[in-house]
Formats: C-alpha cells, sequence, structure tokens
C-alpha cells in the first residue's frame, strides 16, 4: 500500500509509522515479526545503497515476501509499504516506481530551491498516475552515510513550505530540526553531561511547531532518528568494536515529536548497531561457530527487540491497523 490513508490516520492519531531501512533477510524478518506482533503498520525502506549491497530485484521481491510472510504470521491485513529511501534522481524514482514501489523519496535538498522544486514535481506527475506517494525533502540535515552527505545542517525554513508542498504535489514533507544520519550526531563538545550522560542540544521543536501552523495537518518526515542506544554501543565497543562518542536522538524527543505532525520516523543505525552488537558478542562468546545462523538468529532477535521497542515505547504506532 502506499502512504496515504497510513499517514492520514497517523497524523489524526498523534502516532508516527516506523520506517525501517533493510538490506538483509534478517533485517525484513526482524521488521516483518515486529509489525505483526506489535499490530503496526510499517515502512519496509531501500536505500540506493541497500539497490547496489542486495541487488534492486532481490529487495522487490523480499518485500513481496514481507507481505506474505506477515499473513503466514498471522496478521491477515497488514500495512506494509515499500519505500525508496533517498532516491537522489527522476531515473531512480522511475526504476523503482516501474518496479512496484509503493513509496517513494526524491531528494533533492542539496539542490538550489527552485530545481528542488522542479525535480520532485517531476517525480510526483510520473509517480502519481500510478498511485505511488511521494516524499520530498527541504532543508538540508548534517551527518555522512555511504550515499547520503551533507557536511552541515540547514534547518528547514518554515516561510518555503507552503510555497514547496503547492509546487511540487508531495504527499509528505522531509524536514531539517537537528536530526542527522549515522551513529554520530553530535560530538561531545555539543552536548551537556547530565548524571554522567552526554545529553545533546534538543531538536527545533519551535521550527517544526511553525511549520505545523502552515501546513496543518500535512504529514511531516524525520530523518537521522536513531537514538544509539549506549548499551549496544558498549556491548560493540566489550567485544572488539571501537566506536567512539556515538550520540543520537534522545528517545523522549522522538516520543514528542510522534504526536505531533511527525507521521514518519526513519531509523536505519540502530538496526545496524543492534545487529553488529548481537553478532560481536555471539562470536566472542562461541568462538567456535561458523555457522552464519548461529550469531545471524541473536542478531535478528536483537533487531526484532529494538524494533518492537521503537513502536510500542517511542512511535506510538502498535495496535494501529486499520484491519487485524
Ligand atoms: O539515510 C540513509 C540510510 O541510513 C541509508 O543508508 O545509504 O548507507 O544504505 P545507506
Ligand atoms: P539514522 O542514521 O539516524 O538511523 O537515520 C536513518 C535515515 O534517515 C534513513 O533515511
Ligand atoms: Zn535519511
Amino acid at each position: 500500500m502506499n502512504t496515504r490513508e497510513m499517514f492520514k490516520r497517523a497524523v489524526a492519531g498523534g502516532y508516527a509509522i516506523p520506517a525501517f531501512n533493510f538490506n538483509t533477510m534478517e533485517q525484513m524478518q526482524a521488521i516483518v515479526q515486529a509489525a505483526v506482533e506489535t499490530k503496526s503498520p510499517v515502512i519496509m525502506q531501500v536505500s540506493k545503497g541497500a539497490r547496489n549491497y542486495a541487488n534492486a530485484q532481490i529487495l522487490r521481491y523480499m518485500a513481496e515476501g514481507a507481505v506474505a510472510y506477515a499473513k503466514e504470521l498471522g496478521c491477515e491485513h497488514p500495512e506494509i509499504v515499500l519505500h525508496l529511501d533517498h532516491g537522489d534522481s527522476f531515473e531512480l524514482c522511475k526504476d523503482c516506481i516501474d518496479m512496484g514501489f509503493s513509496s517513494v523519496m526524491i531528494d533533492g535538498s542539496h539542490l538550489p530551491y527552485e530545481e528542488n522544486i522542479a525535480l520532485a514535481k517531476k517525480v510526483v506527475d510520473y509517480a502519481h498516475q500510478f498511485d505511488v506517494t511521494v516524499e520530498a525533502e527541504l532543508g538540508v540535515l548534517a551527518g555522512v552515510e555511504d550515499e547520503v552527505s551533507a557536511a552541515e545542517s540547514h534547518y528547514t525554513k518554515p516561510e518555503e513550505v507552503i510555497d514547496f508542498s503547492t509546487r511540487t504535489g508531495c504527499d509528505s514533507l522531509a524536514i531539517s530540526i537537528g536530526t542527522s544520519h549515522g551513529a554520530h550526531k553530535f560530538t561531545p563538545a555539543q552536548c551537556t553531561l547530565v548524571n554522567g550522560v552526554l545529553v545533546p542540544p534538543p531538536l527545533a521543536f519551535d521550527i517544526l511547531h511553525e511549520i505545523e501552523k502552515k501546513l496543518p495537518g500535512f504529514p511531516i518526515v524525520l530523518h537521522g532518528s536513531s537514538s544509539v542506544p549506549m548499551e549496544e554501543v558498549e556491548t560493540i565497543n566489550k567485544f572488539g568494536g571501537h566506536l567512539e562518542a556515538a550520540i543520537g536522538i534522545p528517545e523522549e524527543q522522538l516520543r514528542e515529536a510522534s504526536k505531533s505532525a511527525v507521521c514518519k520516523i526513519n531509523i536505519d543505525s540502530d538496526s545496524r548497531l543492534a545487529m553488529t552488537a548481537a553478532v560481536r558478542k555471539h562470536l566472542a562468546e562461541h568462538p567456535g561457530d561458523f555457522d552464519p545462523r548461529q550469531y545471524l538468529k541473536p542478531a535478528r532477535e536483537n533487531m526484532k527487540k529494538m524494533y518492537i521497542h521503537k513502536i510500542v515505547n517511542v512511535l506510538g504506532s502498535d495496535g494501529k491497523l486499520a484491519q487485524c
């Protein structure tokens, strides 16, 4: 399904839909298991990097498999969106639409304003012919990912959002209010030490509220929303890893954002951390194991636990399927 009805209900209901990235079968299985057990709608998203890693056809059929798997797990009416994350060209978006994706993001946020509008509109005009919904982005997030990089952030300007959403016709808008991609969202120098914990500066809720006032009820998306759980970082470091100063977005802030017009929250790094922590721990404790199933099983379980926690305790999308 596309995101239209899903977002309408999420905005009205004061919760957010989880958008989890997947590159591997274990991530896909964990996402589906978590969504079914919590009766949550879910967006499974695929980046350009994921397509390069796993192959576009394989990911597309894995998403079809995800729907069948959810039904097999007992969910008669699963709500699963297959979404392109950070599409960087019309051609990539078109390829995904032609392949059966139900939603795409065109990320022209790094382009000059008028070029961002022109590119997003071109994707919207094509996508809407097939009832595929489109997410566009205004404002630039800081952070570095394989295929997504921006050295510094530029918050979304509320005075531009009406013009941008009207002229592009986009179905949802990703905004920049202080989140960023990856596991190193803030430097320790940017944080305050509270009871031994580094607390980052708060998100720009004033900008979010201004945007909400300009676009009442319009679906807003937050990228870069991993919280980088300290216990996963500690497990990784305890068992041979070396992650320094990994700091994410505090979950209370995401909980607060979920109650607003923010109706899609993107989480990828937390899944990477959960997987890596479990694999490192297992291999360190079982040095003789070499069957990937032995260490990928606890990795899958750890990711599932994390996805359930996000759904139930942070985004509030549990029990929100239209029909069970
Ligand atoms: O926002 C980007 C996502 O975390 C995807 O990252 O491009 O490394 O697959 P990726
Ligand atoms: P994180 O790196 O914070 O998980 O953000 C993921 C994301 O925004 C995917 O588009
Ligand atoms: Zn993103």
